[in-house]
């Protein structure tokens, strides 16, 4: 399907040894080295007529689900056009392998961001209104991201937040039945608790948010790293992270209130929508807009 949109031909090559993975070669661009990697994908620094791109391909040798997973990506990305998103700029297929040509961000993942150093309190705060800001977007467009996370958000160098992999995205019209063995598709320390019970709304992607919005606050997850499945799906479950307030007595009380709403464990209990949530949030933007 793919391929009958795109005529460009493509050729492997065998060269670096970064990856198992071949990498590719496409006429008109030139691939460098990696830039990062998830779960599913690789994404390489590469150029087209002299400007940076970054190319994202699946890892070495990928299964039917993860080139379809590629291709809703690409599908659901077309349909995005902010600021705070990264940009498609192309997309192929070759051998039966998918890749896509986004934008390069120039940065660092917002993981690695706060592995290095703790974020002032009205940086996370505009992180926050930036990433409600696109996350309002993408929902008006009627995509769920529902893959919010840390490793998926970068800042660039000019301070501003962009929000990447709609690798796991689904319209929100689209009902998609899953199983908890199989494929509840997404990150489970940053999974709202009725994803966890195969429920699908955009409110999920409010609770993820708050889950960064938490660690950007507080420099600590919510749900700390290394528990096993079962303790993190019982966290999202049933417990509720001590309020960063209550962590920070310092912090005003409408930022608790804030981060404390978007991790409601129903979904009807979050904002209305993530457009609400940054409203209420934009009725303090002087608190953190005037701060260094
Ligand atoms: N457009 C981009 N510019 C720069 N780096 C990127 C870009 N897209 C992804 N990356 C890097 O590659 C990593 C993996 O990309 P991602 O799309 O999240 O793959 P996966 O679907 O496997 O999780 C990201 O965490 C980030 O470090
Ligand atoms: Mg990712």
């Amino acid at each position: 399907m793919l391929k009958s949109l795109l005529p460009m031909s493509l050729l492997w090559a065998r060269r670096g040894r970064r990856t198992s993975q071949p990498e590719m070669r496409i006429p008109g661009y030139t691939l460098h080295e990696e830039l990062g990697r998830g779960g599913t994908a690789v994404v390489y620094n590469a150029s087209h007529k002299g400007k940076a791109c970054a190319i994202k391909l699946m890892k070495a040798n990928p299964d039917a689900d993860a080139s379809a997973r590629m291709g809703r990506e690409i599908k659901l990305m077309r349909q995005l056009s902010h600021s705070g998103i990264v940009g498609l700029k192309d997309w192929g297929e070759v051998q039966g392998q998918v890749y896509m040509v986004m934008e390069k961000v120039d940065g660092e993942t917002l993981r690695n961001c706060l592995m290095s150093r703790r974020l002032t309190r009205p940086e996370a705060l505009r992180y926050c209104e930036q990433l409600l800001e696109a996350l309002s977007y993408a929902h008006s467009q009627e995509v769920m991201h529902r893959d919010l996370k840390p490793e998926n958000l970068m800042v660039q160098r000019d301070g501003r937040l962009r929000l990447l992999d709609f690798g796991f995205s689904r319209n929100v019209h689209q009902n998609t039945f899953q199983t908890l063995d199989s494929s509840v598709a997404g990150t489970p320390a940053y999974m709202a608790p009725e994803r966890l019970m195969c429920i699908n709304t955009p409110a999920s992607d409010q609770y993820s948010a708050g889950l960064i919005v938490y660690e950007m606050l507080t420099g600590e997850p919510a749900v700390p790293a290394g528990l096993d499945m079962s303790a993190v799906i019982t966290k999202q479950l049933q417990e509720t992270p001590p309020s960063p307030g209550t962590l920070d007595p310092s912090l005003p009380g409408w930022v608790d209130a804030l981060v404390m709403k978007l991790l409601a464990k129903r979904p009807e209990d979050r904002f209305s929508s993530a457009q609400a949530a940054l409203d209420f949030l934009r009725g303090y933007s002087e608190y953190f807009t005037l701060q260094p």
